[in-house]
């Protein structure tokens, strides 16, 4: 298939599945056939702009069109298991935003749909396709920093709640859960990948819900504005997590892993080797151009993404077990 390219429909068309839009049709290799909304007008107004031939707002009538083989879906986080399971059913190889799921459950029930249909199943995990992110990831695999037993990373946020249409950010049947799983799933993913993706075992977690009162009465509103976390691996390695979406403290976003050779930590990379620091020059790359590449790539080249579906199932188990071992107040066995 290396001669073909890869076409493509996007489902959900707000910030993430345009961003996945404008990957797919500055890369030579894949372009977009179809647009899919509910909001027609958003649709349309979309296919028009980027110049895309088929509207859609009935996702099952983009997945009988035979042309397209690969979809991306940029839904709200209830719909990521039905419309990436639809579509995996339907031959397609796909493209799910992140988080992966609202649970693990629904996690395993995807990465079993892309083995039963042979397809691809990645998720678009931005942080690990930024050029700093890509350059320590070589690093560690060429055993730069030795052994890695300890990471942390934060994605602190003083105010910043999202509340998305109709409200299902905040509203955990739909979203799955709040700060934790909307932007701590960045945070933690792109530690564990850093780390090497050691397996779980055990879990501490606190989550709070704790500024009802920054969002409109009328939305309902069930979910953590902030979480704490501690994970430990099978290989002894251990690491610390935050996120929040308000919190009053500074706002903050930092990530830093450790080895028995060197530490590193981003924004920017700095590499700490005995009492040295060296700052690497780091190809400029926009992750999200990058993701849907690869994605792409994956396809025609037949190559296992970074991304895959196994992580995004060990992924929801670890953000599973925060909540968890919240609600408990004690620890969580993997
Ligand atoms: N990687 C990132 O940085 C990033 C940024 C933003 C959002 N996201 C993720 O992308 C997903 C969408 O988030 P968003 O902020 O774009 O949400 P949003 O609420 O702004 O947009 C969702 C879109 O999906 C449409 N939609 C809803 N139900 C539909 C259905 N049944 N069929 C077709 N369209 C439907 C809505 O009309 C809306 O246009 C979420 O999972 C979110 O976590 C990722």
């Amino acid at each position: 298939m290396s001669d073909q390219k890869v076409k493509v429909g996007i489902t959900g068309l707000g910030f993430a599945g345009v961003e996945h839009l404008k990957g797919y049709q500055e890369y030579s290799r894949s372009e977009v056939l179809a647009v899919c909304d509910l909001n027609q007008e958003r649709a349309e107004q979309v296919a028009e702009e980027y110049n895309v031939p088929f509207v859609y707002t009935d996702h099952r009538e983009m997945l009988a069109n035979d042309d397209i083989n690969a979809i991306s879906v940029g839904l709200p986080n209830f719909l990521h298991a039905p419309m990436t399971i639809d579509s995996l059913n339907a031959g397609k190889h796909v493209l799910c935003e992140k988080p992966p799921a609202r649970n693990a459950e629904e996690a395993i029930a995807m990465a079993n749909a892309a083995k039963a249909n042979n397809r691809t199943l990645m998720y678009a995990l931005v942080l690990r396709f930024g050029g700093d992110s890509l350059m320590l990831r070589k690093m560690v695999d060429d055993g730069e920093l030795g052994e890695i037993y300890f990471g942390k990373a934060g994605y602190v946020r003083r105010r910043g709640i999202p509340i998305g249409a109709g409200g299902w950010f905040v509203d955990k049947s739909k979203s799955g859960g709040g700060g934790l799983i909307d932007i701590g799933v960045h945070a933690l993913d792109r530690v564990w990948w850093l780390m090497g993706n050691p397996k779980p075992v055990s879990v501490l977690g606190a989550t709070f819900s704790k500024f009802r009162h920054l969002v409109s009465e009328e939305i309902k509103y069930d979910v953590d504005d902030s979480a704490f976390a501690q994970i430990r691996f099978e290989n002894g390695a251990t690491l610390m997590l935050e996120a929040t979406w308000s919190l009053n403290l500074p706002g903050a976003g930092y990530l830093q892993i450790a080895g028995t050779e060197a530490g590193a930590k981003l924004d920017p990379l700095t590499i700490y080797k005995d009492d040295q620091d060296v700052t690497p020059e780091v190809p400029s790359i926009n992750g999200f151009r990058e993701e849907v590449k690869h994605f792409v790539d994956c396809i025609l080249d037949n190559q296992m993404p970074i991304a895959s579906a196994e992580q995004g199932v060990t992924l929801m188990k670890m953000l599973d077990a925060i909540y968890e071992s919240s609600d408990k107040m004690g620890e969580v066995r993997l």
